[in-house]
């Protein structure tokens, strides 16, 4: 049974006190219960993150937006931050191949599976981010871009302990558009499906399923609901208690 997972990424987002004063919110919310029926992540700047891993986070997983690509974990890498000094400051998780890396930071599959293979050999999570575009979806394209993605970017040591995809069609991402429950159903299966091929069906059934793109308190419980959805990754709703509270909420 896939637990839910209810994660927001903040992305280059939140000084000092509003993040802290961000992530005090959401540890408290989690605080007022016993147990939570979905585990919970938030994945602040590297600015913040050892500061906020550092406070009590109960039933808050803490996670990167990235990880470094080089092939160690010290040396002369100006500017990068490695897997092993992530886990170093309290992280359990890592973002990779996040539609604005592949985008902006022209990130191949290939880069982004060495990025994940990183993050796993030294036991964070990867969270791999995958979705086409507006004119792949348009030329009928979808399911194979993201064929592709999954073979190219999923390391095939993967299973549901160090691995969570994250469909985010790059088109839904924060322009207030979701796509239609039957073409996140069809997506969805489709990656369980392409999963199944790279690690064998039973390895991919362990596998967490994200959707992300627009999620908000109003769609969460449909998209939520749809099969082979197994939580979401929230941007722009995850900067605001209420509205990140309130798509946690539409899962009690
Ligand atoms: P959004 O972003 O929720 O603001 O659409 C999602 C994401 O990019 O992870």
């Amino acid at each position: 049974m896939r637990r839910k997972l209810i994660a927001g990424n903040w992305k280059m987002n939140c000084l000092k006190e509003d993040g802290l004063a961000l992530a005090s919110a959401v540890f408290q919310k989690c605080s007022e219960y016993k147990t939570l029926p979905f585990d919970v992540l938030i994945c602040p700047p590297l600015s913040l993150l050892g500061q906020i891993a550092s406070l009590p986070h109960p039933m808050t997983a803490i996670g990167s937006q990235d990880v470094s690509l080089a092939p160690k974990d010290f040396g002369a890498f100006t500017g990068d931050v490695s897997a092993e000094m992530i886990k170093d400051l309290g992280a359990s998780y890592a973002i990779v191949g996040h539609s604005e890396r592949r985008t902006m930071r022209h990130e191949t599959d290939a880069v982004v599976l060495e990025k994940a293979k990183n993050a796993q050999q030294k036991g964070l999570t990867a969270v791999i981010c995958i979705g086409e575009t507006e004119q792949e979806r348009e030329s009928g394209l979808a399911l194979s871009v993201v064929s592709k993605q999954i073979k190219g970017s999923v390391p095939t040591d993967s299973t549901g302990d160090n691995c969570v995809i994250a469909y985010e069609p790059v088109w839904a991402i924060g322009t207030g558009k979701v796509p239609s429950v039957a073409d996140v159903a069809e997506v969805h299966a489709a990656i369980r499906h392409e999963l199944a091929n790279l690690l064998g069906s039973e390895k991919a059934e362990t596998i967490r399923i994200l959707y992300g793109g627009s999620v908000k308190p109003s769609n969460a419980k449909e998209l939520l609901s749809v099969p082979n959805v197994d939580g979401a990754l929230i941007g722009g709703a995850s900067l605001k208690i209420a509205d990140f509270w309130g798509i946690a909420e539409t899962q009690f």
